[in-house]
């Protein structure tokens, strides 16, 4: 068996889909290691996370850009997932644009999930954009990273209903029940890859 795929993870947010992907390296359903968490934003529920389970994790100050790291900061990002030996960086709720620094640094080797079936809704509150627009089918994305935003090449997708009595928080939380599932699955299938 490969050895163990190690992660980098970056997130602002709650931090579920690092939840699941440690849910199922616990299990064994998942041969990675998780390496080190980064998040731009201090109180993130992520963090806490990572210190539940004991993985290393850190707050980065972004900078003064609303919508990148400051690039400096993106150096320090690149330096310390190699300091920890990444093998994938995973951007699990990263509300920033990955600039650069990290996608000369690991090229081919950055995944994000997003919550909406790709190409449709690119960018923020997709689930809302689904809404809407009506649409009766929604999920999720998970895809190489980009310059562009959400634009990279398609790694896998979950579709999900949407019903006619849905708010947009029902959902985004049916939504990001399917991404639980395909997040971890994808990283799966990148570890038994020949390549990485
Ligand atoms: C997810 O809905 C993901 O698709 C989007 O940000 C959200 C992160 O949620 N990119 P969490 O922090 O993993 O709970």
């Amino acid at each position: 068996m490969k050895p163990p795929l190690r992660l980098g993870v970056l997130g602002s947010g709650k931090g579920s889909n690092f939840q699941a992907i440690m849910a199922q390296i616990l299990n064994g359903r998942l041969n990675a290691e998780v390496r080190l968490v980064i998040s731009d934003v201090q109180d993130a529920g992520i963090l806490s996370y990572a210190r539940d389970f004991q993985i290393p994790s850190l707050y980065v100050q972004p900078g003064h850009f609303r919508r990148k790291l400051e690039p400096e900061v993106e150096e320090d990002v690149v330096r310390l997932f190699r300091e920890a030996d990444v093998d994938l960086v995973v951007l699990a709720g990263f509300m920033r644009i990955v600039k650069e620094p990290l996608l000369k640094a690991f090229e081919h080797r950055i995944i994000n999930i997003h919550p909406s079936l790709l190409p449709k809704f690119p960018g923020l509150e997709a689930w809302k954009q689904a809404l809407e627009a009506g649409e009766k089918i929604a999920g999720c994305t998970v895809h190489y990273v980009n310059s562009g935003i959400d634009t990279g090449s398609i790694l896998g997708q979950r579709s999900v209903p949407v019903l006619p009595t849905d708010t947009p928080e029902q959902l985004h939380h049916r939504i990001q029940e399917a991404e639980h599932e395909l997040l971890p699955d994808v990283i799966r299938k990148l570890g038994a890859a020949p390549e990485i």
